[in-house]
């Protein structure tokens, strides 16, 4: 019997985080996220090399980290397989956001439990947010050897170590400094042209939902030099798209550097380069962001602007710290600057005490702010949250679904809605690599973030930009011909 061994056990009290949680271009909420090991040969294992399966879920971020420990693991000398049957090392990278994120985690351990048997010796790792939330508690699970959580990936190998040498292995220490800085990620899941570059980890705002503040810890910003010469790396391997990631971006600070000031910096670095960031808050996203947008064409038209809710009320219940009014200003100013701008939200329906008319008072925002995508959640009450502790989650299951599927309808229709006027239009695409249908097609996304889809023509590859002239559009997907 291996004995269990706590390693560092750090309850870390404060620093919300607002969860930037999605993968926009698999067009799915981001607790639907899951990334099969699909690893690219200059990481996979040769002959007599330990390997590591590692399956993610959850936001962007936790995609980001993802890459990080593959930095660790590799000088750690481990090669990556693409199958938890024949790994030594199996890590899942969990998300806590939802009950059911975590739900489908413990579905998922269950399903490893196979795994153990056919391979005894194997080591089972849980990171991120769930292993943060949960700590030792994963230990219950036998199978669980090692929990890591966000901030302690450094520390793997010396947790393989003791698990190795018969213990259990636990690490869920906090930081207020980490933020990885020096390591260069090794991009696992890359396509070789778009690529997400962490800016800073946590977050200090204390939503009332939310259970990242016990998750991810305080905000900090990570240095922009060593952001400067990841995208310079990034740019030199070929890539051509970077999605600059923070849990409120907006509020990017080290030293005399803000985001608007970060942002010019990587446009500044190539035209060929474009630039994505996410997510912006709307109490601190700035004009002098929309500015820097307007004056960078390699900078992308799209904003993901989380509103949560239509109610001044219910917004002040989340403690979101801004009204419906300055959300809606907010919306003005980016329509008066960058006039092209596509905007998205994410919701959430039947937080505590909502009523009808609040209901119905996000159903009018979303009416009138014309979200070109929204990521829209029912309320799911999590341990240790303001909202659990001093709120009342009272609106039944049945409302809650049925508030959200009115949600639902409309945001697609109206997204079904800007889908169809590009029809007719030219837009200019980056080609990322072959349409999920079709190894005839490309796709890739225009400067807005909508997938477009088209036959390839000699001479172009991933990584090109070209013209595409649509033709017709589903509420996912434009559909086009290069035109140039
Ligand atoms: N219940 C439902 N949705 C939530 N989100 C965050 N916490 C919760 C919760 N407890 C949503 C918010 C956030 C997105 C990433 O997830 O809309 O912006
Ligand atoms: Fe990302 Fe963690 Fe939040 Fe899930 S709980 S969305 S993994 S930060």
């Amino acid at each position: 019997m291996s004995t269990v061994k706590i390693t560092q056990k750090v309850f870390t009290p404060g620093g919300a985080e607002v969860v930037r949680a999605r993968l926009d271009h698999l067009g799915k909420e981001h607790d639907e996220n899951k990334q099969g090991a699909a690893y690219e040969a200059v990481a996979a294992p040769v002959e007599g090399q330990k390997r590591a399966f590692i399956e993610t879920y959850g936001c962007q971020m936790n995609f980001s980290d993802t890459e990080i420990i593959a930095s660790v693991l590799t000088a750690e000398g481990y090669g990556f397989s693409q199958n938890e049957l024949d790994a030594d090392l199996v890590l899942l990278n969990t998300c806590s956001i939802r009950e059911n994120a975590e739900t489908k985690i413990w579905n998922r351990l269950d399903s490893l439990k196979n795994a153990k048997r056919h391979n005894p010796g194997i080591v089972v790792g849980v990171m991120g947010c769930m292993a943060e939330r949960l700590k030792g508690r994963l230990l219950d699970e036998r199978l669980v050897d090692i929990v890591v959580g966000p901030d302690a990936y450094r520390d793997l190998p010396r947790l393989i170590l003791e698990v190795e040498s018969g213990q259990k292995a636990v690490n869920v220490l906090l930081s207020r400094e980490e933020t990885y800085a020096d390591i260069a990620p090794v991009r696992l899941n890359s396509n070789g042209v778009t690529s997400f570059v962490s800016i800073m980890r946590g977050c200090d705002n204390m939503c009332s939902f939310c259970v990242v503040p016990f998750t991810r810890g305080r905000e900090r910003s990570r240095e922009a030099n060593s952001i400067l010469d990841e995208c310079r790396a990034l740019v030199a391997d070929g890539y051509r798209e970077v999605t600059l990631l923070g849990q409120n971006v907006d509020s990017y600070k080290h030293g005399d550097v803000n985001f608007a000031q970060l942002l010019a910096m990587v446009a500044e670095l190539s035209p060929e380069l474009r630039i994505r960031f996410s997510t912006s808050h709307p109490k601190d996203i700035t004009d002098e962001v929309l500015h820097t947008m307007a004056a960078y064409p390699n900078i992308c038209n799209y904003i993901h602007l989380p509103a949560q809710s239509g109610n001044s009320r219910v917004l002040d219940l989340m403690r979101r710290g801004y009204t419906r009014e300055w959300y809606m200003g907010k919306v003005e100013s980016i329509r008066r600057i960058l006039p092209d701008c596509a905007i998205s939200t994410d919701i959430i329906t039947g937080f505590c005490s909502e009523t009808e008319e609040e209901h119905q008072e996000t159903l009018s925002l979303i009416r009138w702010a014309r979200y070109a995508h929204a990521f829209m959640f029912a309320y799911s009450e999590r341990p240790g949250t303001y909202a659990e502790k001093r709120l009342s989650d009272d609106i039944p299951d049945p409302v809650k679904k049925r508030r959200l599927a009115e949600i639902i309808d409309l945001q697609q229709s109206i997204g079904n809605e800007i889908s169809q006027s590009f029809v007719g239009q030219t837009c200019t695409v980056l080609i990322e690599g072959n349409s999920k249908r079709s190894s005839d097609d490309f796709c890739g996304r225009n400067d807005q973030n909508q997938m477009v889809v088209f036959p390839k023509i000699e001479g172009l590859k991933p990584g090109n930009y070209c013209k595409v002239q649509i033709h017709r559009a589903t509420s996912a997907t434009l559909i086009g011909t290069i035109v140039q």
